[in-house]
């Protein structure tokens, strides 16, 4: 697989088989992904991986929380900014659709997206998960230095045969996540990340890109 493919080809999995991944494939993953770049190589970002028997007890943990109606977390960070503005509003709806019609999910249908949310917090089925943590010391740049690192992390999951999905939605219950990975005071979760073989049989709809010269502007003679 070369670079375009693994590009092309990742893409937020929301499904996936019960076939177990070798923690050795994970080690092989997040040893090559070391080589992200990062401003000062500061490498920022600390990674707790989990499978197996703890990876059951914290989907159990968080999707009986978020079932009970439990209250989130207090935030750490905003995941969005409050009042999103255009262009960024009309994207963040145009996903809202696009994922919810791949589910066959009406758009006031608020109970039946809330019942697919929750699959965030059962990681998709997925048996493998990455939390992401970074010291809260740190600032904006460093923040960057993670979103370069997880993708490089899921390219090289690419490679492998695996696919990922990103999950912001881990920081509403970061206590729950604690509980199981015990990370020191100084981190703080940024985000968790399934990892497993896609479920051929679960329907997606690949999310759309605005046009390139939206957001990119070529400056030449
Ligand atoms: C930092 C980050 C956090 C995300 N959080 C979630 C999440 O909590 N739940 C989820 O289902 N998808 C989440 N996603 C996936 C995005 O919705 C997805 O990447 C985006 O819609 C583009 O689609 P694609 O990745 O399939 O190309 C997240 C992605 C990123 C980069």
């Amino acid at each position: 697989m070369n670079v375009y493919q693994a590009v092309e080809s990742r893409r937020a999995v929301r499904g996936f088989l019960d076939r177990p991944v070798p923690v050795e494939v994970l080690r092989r993953v997040l040893a090559a992904a070391t080589f992200a770049p990062s401003g000062s190589n500061l490498q920022p970002w600390h990674i707790y991986v989990v499978t197996g028997a703890p990876l059951c007890q914290l989907k159990k943990l968080a999707t009986e929380r978020v079932t009970a109606g439990d209250p989130w977390d207090e935030r750490e960070f905003e995941m969005y900014p409050r009042d999103l503005k255009s262009p960024y509003r009309e994207r963040r709806s145009a996903f809202g659709r696009e994922r919810y019609s791949a589910l066959g999910i009406e758009r006031e249908d608020w109970e039946a997206r809330q019942r697919a949310a929750i699959a965030n917090w059962d990681c998709f089925g997925a048996p493998a998960a990455l939390f992401c943590y970074i010291d809260r010391d740190l600032g904006r740049p460093q923040w960057a230095d993670l979103g370069m690192y997880l993708q490089t992390v899921m390219l090289l999951l690419r490679a492998e045969g695996l696919h990922s999905c990103p999950q912001m939605a881990w920081s509403q219950v970061r206590r729950t996540v604690a509980d199981i990975v015990s990370p020191p005071d100084h981190l703080m979760l940024f985000c968790g990340m399934s990892i497993g073989y896609e479920d051929p049989a679960v329907e997606y709809i690949r999310t759309g890109r605005a046009a390139l010269d939206e957001t990119a502007t070529f400056i030449s003679d």
